[in-house]
């Protein structure tokens, strides 16, 4: 058999299928877009689904991909065994409701046997049970005998993806790898669980759908999908025994062991280490790439989960410091060429999981010492089950997975409680959710507003609207449904078009008034609630209004142009950190409101004061050139075709909102906008930040609140002037004069100090007695920090310079004490760490040290002459002695 490399199967695929009349397309991001099923892509056809079921038009009615694929169903067992992995490319073809079965099977054999040039006997297919088609065409029309042809029931071959979606009846082609994969046993063939027969290529027949409910209905149209792991693909082809071992992985796996120093294939419990590191750096890699995040929920967590199950099989492979950094350097290096983001975005990458990885090497740390001492508890008292309160304190307070626990209690011959676990866990959402459901929160399970008629829906008319006539069809509290509201009443209105925007993709909502014929109201905030409607927080500021009255909707239109300003800008602003910073640059977040605009970006470092400046420049520069701003809905892949930016795992419908300002800067977006840049007058970030690993936050003003901005700057500016007595001119000269003035003045201050010790300690020497030949003084002189007090203890030294020094300060409540002497007088039996424990206990303190140096503290600042005594007394019995 030839022996290609993966890169080159790959190509080989896509071509064949090329040559076959299929579009071919590069692979969907591992983000599924559009489709709430499925966390994370897991097969070629998933991205595809609307077009099985013909609720779009595909751009051709066959395509064929090579799609990077996600599954962590058997996370437990990757590693483990060399069978698993949790990341692997998958081609495909595809038809939407053209070629069906006859070509499909067709053109599988002849790719495996003229292409890949398999030998026909080592090649076997299976079929479903029912389907007498399938086996006739690879009876009669590839010719393939009977006994090759193996019958299946539903779980083998009738394919489904999930609860709900297209699907259908399956034939599949397998390989006889030869007898010493095989487990031998009587019996060994088709469908065997041993490594013998391998099942590589699934063809699916797509004629159905399957409902939520368990039912199937028939397609309008007849559809092709097939899937064949790649990773699997090259290993037959590369006769070796393990996906671990194909050319591309097996990079991989040679570097995990080049950084751990240790050799693949000696030791069972190291290579279980090695594989789900080199499987999982791959997945964490490539979703990185696609714009997902480490989290604590949905895809982020399943990412923040291979990521930390790496780490800490690095850990076990005896692996210190950061190692995956340069593992994504092999996983590029490997995958590049066809997938070109990996290289666009490598640098990003390296941050992103390097932070990642970072902190969770202080989360392990942590949570193994903890998790250590409860098994040695545990060992000590022969228990063998760690409890569920401890399992869950180590996951809701350490931040320390209950799976990590499970796998390391598990490697030790322990385990976990997990019902007790989950128990906790219960309690504790019990616990939030009572707290909760006492207030009037909005998200409390039960509101007013599932109390109003389901069937009515709100209508947005505000886009170009600002004043319409309705009527009130709703109004509530709080508590109930009301038919009338009168003055200083808090209510919600709803009814069916209104001009306000309610809250959504980080817009604020409308401000106003509604006015009917006998009251008026002030809408402080407009909110989407349960059912499609949108709620107006109003306020009864005149007279009443009642159910049913006619009423004026007019949205404050100068809060709505100051917030449409910030809105517009931060499109912009997002466009020009693409350009000035990189294209690395994904909306994480947006806030806009009429005072400010905030958005959130994923980016690793703070952003240099010359990147500052560039990006407010050329958001400026924008708003200079007047562009126009256009609003347009299309269908999403026209969107998708002019690079509109969209967000990462956001939902989009079949038609989406695109707004365009002149071609520079193309979002979907359903916001309120400006029709020109110009508008939004003038730009100012005023604060850049951090706000969680990988994510920095910008904060800026536009038009009034930059003016704003501006004019209380020149107040302080104006303050500082006349603080300083300065021109508003020479302000900045008169600044550092008067900071270099007081520098000096520092200087000279600490001169004059060291003077006045010195001069104190002058007039000190005529304190000094001499015994025994020494000369001895001991003294107090308050107000001196330890530091002075030092210093002050030298120079006497210095000055006597045969003798024992001993001071005693009273300073900001507290007793400080020194003792120094001479070499000669500590010759003589001097000892100042015996002289300062003594003194030091007679005003209530600790202390002691060398015998030529003490020092220490004490508090009875009442007791200072008896310790001068008690210091004296020390120093004649030394002296004397
Ligand atoms: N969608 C089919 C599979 O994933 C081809 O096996």
């Amino acid at each position: 058999m030839k022996n290609y490399s993966l890169n080159e199967l790959r190509e080989m695929y896509l071509k064949f299928f090329e040559s076959k009349n299929h579009l071919r397309a590069k692979s969907f991001p591992l983000v599924p877009q559009n489709d709430n099923s499925l966390l994370l892509i897991n097969a070629g056809m998933a991205p595809l689904k609307p077009y099985f079921t013909g609720q779009d038009e595909p751009p051709r009615r066959r395509m064929t991909t090579c799609q990077k694929c996600i599954r962590t169903g058997d996370i437990e067992n990757v590693g483990k065994t060399a069978r698993h992995g949790t990341f692997f490319e998958m081609l495909g073809n595809f038809s939407f409701g053209d070629y069906f079965k006859e070509d499909a099977i067709k053109w599988a054999w002849e790719f495996v046997t003229e292409h890949l040039e398999l030998p026909v006997e080592r090649l076997f297919v299976t079929v479903y049970q029912d389907d007498e088609e399938a086996a006739e065409i690879w009876h009669k029309q590839v010719g393939l005998p009977k006994e090759k042809i193996f019958y299946m029931g539903k779980e083998d071959n009738f394919w489904e993806a999930g609860i709900d979606g297209p699907c259908g009846p399956c034939s599949e082609i397998y390989f006889d790898r030869g007898e010493e994969f095989g487990c031998g046993e009587p019996g060994c063939t088709v469908g065997c669980d041993c490594d013998r027969y391998m099942e590589f290529w699934n063809l699916v027949f797509t004629q159905f759908e399957r409902h939520e409910d368990g039912t199937y209905t028939p397609l309008d149209q007849k559809n092709i999908d097939t899937g064949m792991g790649l990773e699997r693909l090259a290993a037959m082809m590369q006769g070796v025994g393990s996906i671990f071992d194909v050319d591309t992985i097996k990079a991989i796996r040679d570097h995990v062991c080049q950084i751990a120093g240790v050799e693949y294939g000696k030791e069972h419990k190291k290579d279980v280490s090695i594989r789900v590191i080199t499987d999982h750096i791959r997945s964490v890699t490539f979703m990185a790439a696609d714009g997902v995040l480490p989290s604590n929920e949905g895809r982020g967590y399943v990412m923040r989960r291979l990521l930390r199950r790496a780490v800490r099989h690095g850990k076990l492979l005896g692996i210190e410091g950061l190692f995956l950094q340069d593992l994504v350097k092999t996983v590029v290096e490997n995958s590049k060429h066809e997938y070109t983001e990996l290289e666009d975005k490598y640098e990003y990458l390296v941050k992103l999981l390097t932070v990642e990885e970072k902190n969770f090497n202080e989360t392990i740390d942590r949570g193994l010492n903890i998790l250590k001492k409860h098994m040695e508890e545990m060992k000590a008292n022969g228990e063998t089950v760690l409890n569920g309160k401890a399992c869950f304190t180590l996951s809701d307070t350490y931040g320390f997975p209950i799976d990590l626990t499970r796998e390391i209690l598990e490697e030790q011959g322990f385990s976990a409680d997990e019902e007790g676990y989950t128990k906790e866990m219960e309690i504790q959402r019990e616990t939030a959710r009572t707290a909760r459901g006492g207030s009037k929160y909005m998200g409390a399970d039960e509101t007013i507003f599932n109390q109003m008629d389901a069937a009515m829906h709100t209508t947005f008319v505000g886009y170009d609207q600002l004043e319409i006539e309705t009527t009130l069809e709703i109004i509530a509290n709080d508590d109930a449904l009301l038919d009338v509201a009168s003055s200083g009443d808090e209510i919600y209105v709803v009814v069916s078009e209104t001009p306000f925007y309610a809250e959504m993709g980080g817009q604020a909502g409308d401000k106003g008034m509604i006015e009917t014929a006998t009251g008026k109201l002030e809408v402080s905030d407009t909110t989407k609630v349960v059912g499609g409607k949108y709620a107006h927080h109003a306020k009864v500021v005149e007279g009443s209004v009642e159910k049913g009255q006619k009423a004026t909707f007019k949205v404050d239109s100068s809060i709505r142009m100051d917030v449409a300003r910030n809105h517009s800008a931060t499109h912009l602003l997002q466009k020009a950190l693409r350009d000035v910073v990189g294209t690395h640059i994904e909306q994480a977040g947006s806030n806009v409101n009429k005072d400010r605009l905030r958005f959130d970006f994923t980016h690793f470092e703070s952003l240099t004061h010359e990147q500052i400046a560039q990006v407010e420049a050329l958001v400026n520069e924008k708003i200079l050139e007047g562009l126009v701003i256009e609003t347009k809905e299309m269908p999403i892949d026209e969107a998708r075709k002019l690079g509109a930016t969209a967000l990462f795992g956001e939902k989009y419908g079949n038609t989406v909102r695109v707004v365009d300002m002149s071609g520079y800067s193309i979002e979907l977006c359903g916001g309120t906008h400006l029709q020109n840049t110009a508008a939004i007058g003038t730009f100012k970030i005023i604060s850049e930040a951090g706000v969680a690993a990988g994510v920095r936050r910008i904060e800026a003003v536009t038009g009034r609140g930059a003016i704003h901005y501006y004019q209380s700057m020149e107040e302080n500016l104006n303050e500082i002037t006349a603080l300083v007595k300065a021109k508003k001119a020479d302000v900045v000269k008169r600044v550092e004069a008067m900071a270099s003035e007081l520098k000096e003045t520092h200087k000279e201050n600490e001169k004059l100090k060291a003077e006045i010790a010195q001069s104190k300690a002058g007039a000190l020497t005529e304190q000094v007695e001499e015994i025994a030949g020494i000369k001895v003084l001991v003294s107090q002189v308050d107000g001196l920090g330890m530091n002075d007090l030092k210093n002050m203890g030298d120079s006497l030294k210095d000055q006597l310079q045969n003798g024992v020094v001993v001071l005693l300060s009273h300073a900001e409540g507290k007793v400080n004490l020194v003792a120094m002497a001479t070499n000669s007088a500590v010759e003589k039996g001097a000892h100042c760490g015996q002289i300062i424990s003594q003194t030091a206990a007679a005003v209530g303190g600790k202390g002691g040290g060398r015998p030529n140096m003490a020092q220490a503290g004490g508090k009875d600042a009442n007791n200072i002459t008896e310790a001068i005594s008690v210091a004296k007394d020390a120093i004649i019995k030394q002296l004397q002695a």
